[in-house]
């Protein structure tokens, strides 16, 4: 059947919710059946209905998703090449915009160059969606901006030759503080993806962190690993709760690369990215907007390409209910993403030790507007639970720029830092080689701060290496809200 020659003007024809072709890598598909659950809602196929939809399917969906989605007899044939309908699209292509090629990576000397080049060079729906944030982008800024607020305290007359930059995180030697934090999509920026990703982590012994919605297969994303590669999978728990246990069957058959999974909780729902909503607008290819169309239920919080992941996204998870799913699923340790405040810090902490480590993260400032940066999280932690440093680690994302915001989130108990935009703009500057620039530039910024303040090793940065009093002025100020955990004293001296 499948060798069957079908003309584009037959599949012009079938454009409805009743009938719905579209040709992907010179097949043709009725997708009819599939248009309910598709993860992104119906209106994103029903606009490629009819045409050729590789470009907008490939760069965001990994290998092998056609084969578990769609019935074999659901793939009817080979398109014509002759009659083959180009796909309208208004943006310029990447190879249009890439006359000159990336500048040498080593000519970058910071972040923000990186990120200056990516800008330029990605496409430009990518670069959108990567930007931007929620609402009036402010948790994005303070994200970053809060580390300028904290000083550091050189030491003098400190013998630092042999800064040292490994650390451990889950009990497993890593050689920087660094990670890369789980972030959807990375073929949308650049063709190298995880995979390339994963290969610049394995250069610098840093773990990464896989996003629920990575464009490549975990397989693929490991297969270069180096012995040894530390990562961990994300899971976003989706309504379809079987889709998420297969999942979590995938990557317990990979012990040994997969160390944890990453659950996010800081966005049930994705927050009201305006930047990424707008390039939907302007595509031609219209992704689904926040606006309820006659199909289906209204989309809170806008349109975009963010809308289409977290659409089977579940909303229900509970501490009651989630922990206790998972362990029916993995023997995996699990990671908590998102936690904003002590309380939940200290919940989290009650769940070792199936729950190992937390992320302070406001999702980069792409879900709730004004919600905490990490750093505030952690002086929360700080003042009203530090046994929770002693239960499980503490690693931080968000607004890192320098090595010296990682060195701050170190000194005030952060176990592992994270990078999620800066590792994809890596990748959208240069590939492979950017992301390794990320690292290499980090890591080398890291060194030399620990060096200036007087500290060869990881494990001896501390609060005395900071001034964070501006910060703590601004810190949640209210009752401890343990209440229900017990007895104030009780709670200090056990969880
Ligand atoms: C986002 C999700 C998918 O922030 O993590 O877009």
């Amino acid at each position: 059947m499948s060798g069957k020659l079908i003309s584009a003007q037959e599949v012009v024809k079938h454009t409805s919710p009743e009938s719905c072709w579209v040709i992907l890598y010179g097949h043709v598909y009725d997708v009819t059946d599939f248009l309910t659950s598709h993860p992104g809602g119906s209106k994103i196929i029903l606009q490629l209905a009819g045409r050729d939809a590789t470009e907008e399917y490939d760069p965001i969906h990994p290998p092998g998703t056609l084969e578990e989605n769609l019935k074999p007899e659901a793939k009817l044939g080979q398109v014509d090449p002759e009659t083959v309908i180009q796909t309208d699209n208004t943006e310029p292509k990447e190879e249009e915009k890439e006359d000159e090629g990336p500048p040498p990576m080593e000519n970058l000397l910071n972040l923000d160059e990186i990120e200056e080049v990516a800008t330029k060079r990605m496409p430009h729906k990518a670069w959108a969606y990567y930007y931007s944030s929620s609402d009036d982008t402010f948790s994005k800024s303070f994200n970053n901006a809060v580390y300028r607020d904290i000083l550091l305290r050189p030491r003098v007359f400190v013998d630092c030759t042999n800064c040292d930059t490994s650390t451990t995180l889950l009990g497993q030697k890593v050689d920087v503080p660094i990670f890369v934090a789980p972030a959807a999509m990375a073929r949308l920026g650049h063709p190298d993806g995880e995979a390339g990703i994963a290969r610049a982590c394995g250069k610098f012994g840093a773990m990464q962190i896989i996003s629920n919605n990575a464009s490549m297969t975990p397989q693929q994303i490991v297969a270069d690993a180096q012995p040894g590669q530390m990562f961990g999978w994300q899971l976003y728990v989706q309504k379809d709760r079987a889709k998420s246990e297969a999942m979590l069957r995938r990557i317990n058959a990979l012990p040994d690369q997969f160390k944890f999974i990453c659950l996010t909780l800081d966005a049930p729902v994705p927050g009201k990215r305006e930047l990424d909503e707008r390039q939907s607008f302007k595509s031609a290819v219209k992704v689904a907007s926040g606006v309820k169309g006659a199909d289906e239920p209204s989309r809170p919080g806008g349109g975009g390409v963010g809308q289409q992941l977290f659409w089977g996204t579940a909303s229900d998870l509970t501490w009651k209910t989630a922990l206790a799913w998972l362990k029916q699923h993995t023997d995996l340790p699990i990671v908590l993403k998102g936690v904003q405040t002590h309380e939940d810090a200290l919940l989290a902490a009650r769940h070792a030790p199936q729950v190992k480590a937390i992320i302070l993260s406001n999702h980069g400032g792409r879900a709730l507007d004004t919600a905490p940066p990490a750093v505030h999280t952690l002086l929360e932690i700080r003042k009203y639970c530090p046994q929770v440093f002693d239960h499980i680690e503490v690693w931080v994302d968000g607004g890192i720029k320098r090595g010296t915001d990682v060195v701050k989130a170190l000194c005030l108990g952060a176990k592992g830092v994270g990078l999620g935009r800066a590792a994809l703009f890596g990748l959208g500057a240069g590939g492979e080689r950017g992301v390794e620039r990320v690292l290499e530039i980090l890591k080398a910024e890291t060194e030399t701060c620990m060096r200036l303040l007087g500290v060869e090793k990881v494990s001896e940065l501390g609060p005395r290496h900071i001034n964070s009093r501006k910060v703590e002025r601004d810190i949640f100020d209210g009752g401890a809200g343990l209440e229900n955990f017990g007895l104030w004293d009780k709670v200090r001296s056990k969880l």
